[in-house]
């Protein structure tokens, strides 16, 4: 039976109380929380730094923290947020200067490595680095905003995904992230994903316990163990 990770994106979470809001996604079921990181430069849009991601650490968020770097250039970042407690670091590659050594940088700090892949980036960022990876992102909307309507050139996307890294035979997972809902992730996971990131699914309902545990019944169903 497939291992999937939900990860909670704590950008569409109460900025007012953080610390609260995302134990209580954790309360509820989520397994990771999902940080996404916005520059005003590579999206356009402003968002969290280091200082926050390790006031939730110092709060007791204990489970793994996946930090989504939306930034441009992304080394020095790279260093900030593995120092501030990131358990995963995921970049797009259009926006180092050199790839493989980004991803270096991420395993030298001691952090899972990740590419995020915009819908018209191509999976050919991913020829020389599958050793060095232990996420492929797939954006399924243009980064740079919560709330936004999943695209479905993804589906595609994520098949071919799904065959390079079996084929790789590395134990690499396969995220997706932007508009995942309990309606879609059930086609979501049949195309191939095991990482589901979703912010305004959960967040924007007053009981995050039921989304997560509508979205794991959905789960449940693809795998055959209903
Ligand atoms: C988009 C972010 C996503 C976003 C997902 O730029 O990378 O992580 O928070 O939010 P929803 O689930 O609302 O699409
Ligand atoms: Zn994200």
């Amino acid at each position: 039976m497939t291992n999937y990770l939900i990860s909670s994106s704590i950008l569409s979470a109460n900025f007012a109380q953080l610390g609260e809001d995302t134990k209580q996604v954790i309360a509820a079921g989520a397994d990771t929380v999902h940080f996404d990181v916005m520059d005003n430069h590579y999206v356009p849009n402003l968002t969290m730094g280091p200082m926050i991601l390790k006031a939730l650490r110092d709060y007791g968020i204990t489970v793994p923290i996946d930090v989504h770097l939306m930034v441009k250039p992304v080394d020095a970042l790279i260093k900030s947020f593995a120092d501030a407690g990131a358990s995963y670091i995921t970049f797009h590659p259009e926006a180092t200067q050199h790839v493989d050594r980004s991803l270096q940088l991420i395993k030298q700090l001691g952090c899972k490595s990740g590419l995020a892949l915009n819908p018209t980036t191509q999976l050919n960022y991913l020829d020389y680095v599958m050793d060095k990876i232990d996420i492929v992102l797939i954006m399924s909307v243009n980064p740079g905003f919560g709330g936004q309507s999943f695209l479905d050139s993804t589906f595609k996307k994520l098949n071919q995904a799904r065959r390079r890294i079996n084929n790789s035979g590395k134990n690499i997972r396969l995220g997706v992230d932007g508009g995942v809902t309990v309606d879609n992730i059930a086609d979501i996971a049949t195309a191939g994903a095991d990482m589901f990131v979703s912010g305004s699914a959960i967040f924007g309902h007053s009981n995050y316990w039921s989304v997560l545990h509508a979205m794991r019944q959905a789960l449940t169903v693809i795998s055959g163990y209903g």
